[in-house]
């Protein structure tokens, strides 16, 4: 519809019903004038008013529409319908029904987003607080400790100040991991894809940790990897997933080992990492790869762990095109597993 008054009345006659019933009004008119004879003016005159009251309804008739859509926006500005089925038009509007209903699901949809992603968001700033106040709070506590004596407590003071260099290290991977977290969930992670040697490349990432591996006793084995196999990805992010899968398995295993295993397939190297440890109980499985989850608190913030590891992971893995796969049994021992294309 036309809103410029002069475009407005030509528009209602051809678009409008009202328009069309006056054009054939004014050809019976015509005809009548020219069967009877009646005289000219009073068949111009007729012919204008009978327009004048075309328009006038026309005009009515568009109020009317305007005033029933107002009301329906009005309602769904104030949540007045539950859901769209509540929304009905008179008949006079059922022709775009259908479109306001698909709006308002639409609406409803974004904001139930919004709302998700605003509870996500206030529960990661919740837990970030939390996570940093705890070293914060152990640093501070060994300081004022060593201010108020300790410092001269030729037993203690070398403890004190290496605990709380420890837990400072510990903020700073914290810290880290969160920047990457970030970076990553904000989609600016940049990655430079490119073929590597598979059997140098996993050689010398798991060399890295044989040093952490043997102060548990434990034994830690890269299988044979295809001599000739070239993998595709960003070797620094592969590594910090290697590292964070490879931690994990040394820090939950007590006895046994930790191997790892690289398989050729048709079109991609299967990667896997298993332990012998204390395993993960299924119904922890899919909330692993949570931010800050950890099935032990306890055990895994003694240990300094940023509870963002496997996120970590599977944003990496998400950015290559490809899934991490867990499997595990409780005190046998767990194997995560991805694979890359070739
Ligand atoms: N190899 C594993 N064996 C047993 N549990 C594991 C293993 N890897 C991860 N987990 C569990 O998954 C949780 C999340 O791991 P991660 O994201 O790396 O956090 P973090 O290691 O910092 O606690 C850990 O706290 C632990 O409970
Ligand atoms: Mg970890």
């Amino acid at each position: 519809m036309i809103n410029h008054s002069s475009g407005y009345y030509y528009s209602t006659i051809a678009q409008n019903k009202w328009g069309i019933a006056a054009f054939l009004t004014f050809l019976v008119l015509i005809i009548i004038w020219g069967v009877h004879g009646i005289g000219f003016i009073y068949l111009i005159l007729l012919f204008l008013f009978y327009n004048l009251g075309m328009l006038s309804l026309s005009i009515w008739e568009k109020n009317k529409r305007t005033e029933t859509l107002k009301e329906i926006f009005n309602k769904i500005k104030n949540n007045e319908y539950e859901n769209s089925g509540e929304i009905v038009l008179p008949s006079y509007l059922s022709g775009i029904q259908s479109e306001i209903r698909s709006m308002y699901e639409k609406i409803q949809s974004d904001m139930d987003y919004m709302n998700k992603l605003e509870k996500v968001r206030s529960e990661f700033l919740g837990n970030v607080s939390h996570e940093l106040r705890t070293p914060i709070f152990t640093i501070q506590g060994y300081i004022e400790t060593l201010i108020n004596g300790a410092i001269d407590d030729k037993n203690v003071n070398k403890q004190f100040l290496e605990k709380a260099s420890r837990h400072t290290n510990n903020l700073n991977n914290l810290l880290n991991d969160l920047i990457d977290i970030s970076m990553m969930e904000a989609g600016q992670m940049r990655l430079s894809f490119c073929y590597f040697n598979a059997e140098e490349y996993f050689s010398s990432v798991v060399n890295e940790f044989i040093p952490q591996a043997e102060k548990k006793s434990l034994r830690l084995y890269l299988h044979k990897v295809p001599s000739k196999l070239q993998l595709f990805g960003d070797k620094e992010k592969i590594k910090q997933v290697m590292t964070n899968l490879i931690q994990n398995a040394i820090r939950y295993t007590e006895t046994g080992g930790v191997e790892i295993k690289v398989e050729e397939e048709e079109r991609s190297g299967k990667i896997t990492v298993s332990d012998t440890g204390i395993g993960i109980a299924p119904e922890y499985l899919d909330r692993i790869f949570e931010r800050f989850f950890r099935v032990n608190k306890a055990r895994s913030k003694e240990a300094g762990d940023s509870g963002l590891g496997l996120a970590i992971v599977k944003h990496i893995l998400d950015a290559h095109g490809t899934k991490i796969e867990v499997q595990s049994k409780l005190n046998e021992g767990t194997s995560f597993s991805f694979r890359l294309k070739k």
